[in-house]
């Protein structure tokens, strides 16, 4: 019982900190797609939800399997003299998550309203792959940001259910 109100408090403290909202044993994550060949966000809550590990070292910690990953990359923003760094539009160079270590991003759609911000210690997923999106996205980093490229092995994103139509922090 001690542990079920502990596992719940936990949530409650991820859904405030690390989440955006929806439901407290899923992490709630944005996603950049593609649809109708135009780059918009979605919400998605990574399935399969928190559990509790029983894993050495992390036992009764709660963890998420964020499934493979294959051959990712670390990046580092050049400082530029504290200027953002605005890659232009793009496609996502991979179907991948989005680790941001430190520094920030913007993320927004020529073609569409909305986009997002995730700051330091975020994550997002970017699915608009070459072919998918006439004009993808636009990303500007804070200078000096880092961050890790996940891909997705063959393309195929994480087991998620779609929560919303547009990003999570939007109403
Ligand atoms: C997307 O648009 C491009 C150029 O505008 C076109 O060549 C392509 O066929 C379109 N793809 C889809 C899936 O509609
Ligand atoms: C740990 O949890 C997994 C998944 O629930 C289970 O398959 C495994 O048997 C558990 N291991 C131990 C040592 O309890
Ligand atoms: C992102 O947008 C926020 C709000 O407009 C702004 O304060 C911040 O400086 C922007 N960050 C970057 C890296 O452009
Ligand atoms: C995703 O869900 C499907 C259907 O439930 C399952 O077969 C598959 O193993 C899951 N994949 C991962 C990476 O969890």
């Amino acid at each position: 019982m001690l542990f079920h109100l502990l596992l719940l408090s936990l949530g409650t403290l991820l859904c405030h900190g690390l989440n955006q909202g929806g439901d407290a044993s899923n992490l709630i994550v944005n996603a950049i797609v593609a649809k109708n060949n135009i780059s918009v966000a979605e919400c998605w809550a990574i399935e399969p939800g928190f559990a509790a590990s029983n894993v050495t070292g992390t036992v009764g910690d709660l963890t998420l399997h964020l499934g493979n990953i294959e051959n990712a990359v670390y990046i580092i923003i050049p400082n530029d003299h504290g200027k953002p760094n605005n890659g232009g539009l793009h496609n996502g160079a991979h179907s991948q998550w989005v680790f941001a270590l430190t520094g920030g991003v913007n993320v927004s759609f020529p073609d569409a309203p909305g986009g997002f911000s995730v700051s330091a210690g975020g994550i997002f997923i970017s699915t608009d792959v070459q072919g998918t999106s006439t004009n993808g996205h636009q990303s500007i980093w804070a200078a000096g940001s880092i961050f890790i490229q996940a891909p997705f092995p063959d393309g195929v994103a994480v087991n998620h259910t779609v929560i919303a139509n547009h990003a999570c922090e939007e109403k």
